[in-house]
């Protein structure tokens, strides 16, 4: 899978070039292209940008810019996308159904935005990462990368994408390792029974009841068994 990020800020991006994302890189699962739109500048100071029409703070990218930056990267089957506070927030759904595109430009602004028009014109779908504001949308790129290389084929393995938490739609269960007692406090009997469906029952309930307790919402949409659901309603009348 191959990203293409148009952004003024290309060095923000070695980041990426760490750990699980970096190996991706180097074992050639994820290809990463910086393109910078400065270099589409025609100005003789390499001028991006310019004060708004109607007044008001900041800088605004210019649509020309933009477009040319654009034109140089897209190919026919490019899912293009333009991270805003304005978009639809990202979530697992979302992270799944983009790994399966062959290449996705990422459009990042910066400044307090750019022209509508450029906007208008190639028809990004927009993404947020949240409901706050950043500066750019670097970050939320990186983000968004990060999230999607991890379903990428060889990135990471496929019993970590299954047990991880919203992969089911629930939280994920606790995770313990050695030592077996850290300040007294001691790893679950059940894990180092070496039986496996009681494990599995335990993790399962477990998650039921993490998620429950943090993120409530998160079980209307959950497929839960009569027993399950028996087991949240107790969780609900013993509060
Ligand atoms: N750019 C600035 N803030 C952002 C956000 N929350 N998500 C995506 N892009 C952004």
């Amino acid at each position: 899978m191959r990203f293409d990020i148009l952004t003024l800020f290309p060095e923000m991006f070695e980041a990426l070039e760490k750990s699980i994302i970096g190996r991706a890189i180097d074992k050639k699962h994820l290809e990463i292209n910086l393109t910078n739109m400065r270099d589409f500048s025609k100005d003789k100071h390499k001028k991006v940008d310019d004060t708004p029409y109607g007044g008001g703070a900041g800088m605004i990218i210019r649509p020309d810019i933009v477009f040319d930056a654009f034109n140089s990267v897209k190919t026919d089957e490019s899912k293009v996308i333009y991270l805003t506070p304005q978009g639809k927030v990202l979530d697992q759904q979302k992270v799944k159904e983009l790994s399966n595109y062959k290449h996705i430009i990422l459009l990042c602004g910066h400044y307090e935005g750019i022209d509508q028009r450029v906007i208008d014109e190639i028809k990004p779908e927009e993404i947020s990462i949240g409901n706050y504001v950043l500066t750019g949308g670097e970050l939320p790129a990186m983000v968004l990368i990060d999230s999607v290389a991890r379903y990428l084929d060889g990135v990471i393995s496929k019993e970590s994408i299954e047990e991880e938490s919203f992969s089911n739609g629930l939280l994920e269960y606790p995770q313990y390792t050695r030592p077996e007692n850290f300040n007294d406090r001691i790893v679950p009997e059940v894990l180092m029974s070496g039986h496996h469906e009681k494990i599995e029952k335990w993790r399962r309930y477990e998650s039921l009841r993490i998620t429950y307790k943090k993120r409530p919402e998160l079980l209307e949409n959950a497929k839960l068994t009569k027993e399950e659901r028996e087991y949240i309603k107790n969780l609900k009348e013993n509060k």
